[in-house]
């Protein structure tokens, strides 16, 4: 093992390593500098709802001085003011709202009505809603149902979970699947793969499988890519037949019989799905044929999520997202802790969803 490290340190082409590198990185601009631009072309009202924290708000001083968006800062009014003026940033003309401040009675009530109506046969009571809304997230989502804001991003310092859940509660899903899933934008040096499930759901059976390929078909159409979907496995065209390579192919066959003209295949491994001529001359009968897959469909969120980390980590790919698909309003929740970069992104990624969402069912 030692001698092939050694061997494989010797044949990296640092000349043409860095030429890949800034290749992939003009792409990678390029993406983001197009969901910028649409940002930028009508200004859309984002609640930040971690807004009492640095990071946070060094990225919406970012989205206002480069006219991505128009923040609306949802925290601690006085740590804001704090954390804004140690650090200079300009931010302090810009609205905010303490929802657990007395002030905010009168909109707690309002919202807390909102969601008694709608949680009221799944055990919530008055008090429970009124309670719900001293939580940053609910409120923050309720602003974008009731069209206090536009869009919404949160989830910087608590768990996805707890942002997930009341986005679910509160707008719930805008498809006829009824599902929910994340996706990641990966930049390689081939370009860029979309990956899902990253983010929601645990151990997802056949139907879910299918769901979330569908749900990641219609985004990925968004970007002006036509899908070629690879939904992989660790083995390859019904070579294993049980456990999670059966639940893909399963998927696979529903697809293939509901959705004819998908370019979707599987169950097959990663080398197969990214090494278009090895997939075509093992298995010629693919769907896929040597068309290069830019869609990537994971058995599990282990595997999903580890997979885009790695990538990040080791394959030194810049990623974008989480990217929230199937929830009725534009909402999309942040990794904890992620850079002031990514947060400027999902922004933009925010903004252009609140240009083009529509608030109505999408059949799939
Ligand atoms: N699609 C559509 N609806 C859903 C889904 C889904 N995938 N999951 C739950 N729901 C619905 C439920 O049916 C429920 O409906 P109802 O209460 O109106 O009848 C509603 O949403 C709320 O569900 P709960 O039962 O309260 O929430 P649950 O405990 O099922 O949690 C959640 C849902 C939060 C999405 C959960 O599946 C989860 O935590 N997923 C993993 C998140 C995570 O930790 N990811 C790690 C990676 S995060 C990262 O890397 C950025």
């Amino acid at each position: 093992a030692m001698e092939t490290g050694v061997a494989r340190l010797d044949i990296v082409d640092w000349e043409q390593y860095k030429i890949d590198l800034m290749k992939r990185m003009g792409i990678y601009n390029k993406l983001i500098r197009d969901i910028r631009t649409r940002a930028k072309s009508d200004l859309k009202r984002l609640v930040f709802s971690d807004a009492d924290n640095f990071k946070v708000l060094k990225a919406v001083e970012v989205v206002r001085s480069q006219s991505i968006a128009k923040p609306i800062l949802l925290g601690d009014k006085q740590k804001i003011e704090e954390i804004a003026s140690e650090n200079n940033l300009n931010i302090l003309d810009l609205e905010i709202i303490d929802n657990k401040a007395p002030e905010q009675a009168n909109k707690r009530k309002e919202y807390a009505d909102i969601l008694y109506q709608k949680r009221q046969r799944k055990g919530l009571n008055m008090e429970g809603a009124l309670y719900q809304m001293l939580d940053r997230n609910y409120y923050g989502i309720m602003m974008v149902e009731t069209g206090d804001a536009d869009g919404f991003l949160g989830g910087f310092s608590n768990k996805y979970a707890e942002t997930i859940r009341p986005a679910l509660q509160i707008a719930g899903t805008n498809n006829t699947l009824n599902h929910i899933a994340g996706m990641y934008i990966v930049m390689t040096k081939k370009g860029p793969y979309f990956f899902a499930d990253t983010t929601v759901n645990y151990e997802p059976t056949v139907r879910s499988l299918a769901d979330t390929t569908l749900l990641t078909v219609n985004e990925v159409r968004k970007f002006n890519i036509e899908p070629v979907v690879a939904m992989v496995s660790y083995s390859n065209f019904g070579s294993t037949r049980k456990g999670s390579p059966l639940r893909v192919r399963e998927a696979v066959g529903y697809l293939h019989e509901n959705y004819p003209n998908l370019l979707v295949d599987g169950e097959m491994q990663a080398n197969y799905a990214f090494n278009a001529e090895l997939r075509a001359s093992r298995f010629p009968f693919s769907k896929l044929g040597d068309r290069e897959v830019n869609t990537v469909i994971f058995p599990s969120l282990s595997s999903g999520n580890i997979a885009y980390k790695m990538m990040n980590e080791l394959g030194q790919a810049e990623i974008i997202g989480p990217i929230l698909l199937g929830i009725r309003k534009p909402i999309h929740v942040l990794q904890q802790q992620c850079s002031v970069r990514e947060i400027v992104d999902m922004a933009a990624i925010t903004a252009v969803d609140a240009q083009t969402k529509e608030d109505k069912i999408i059949e799939l």
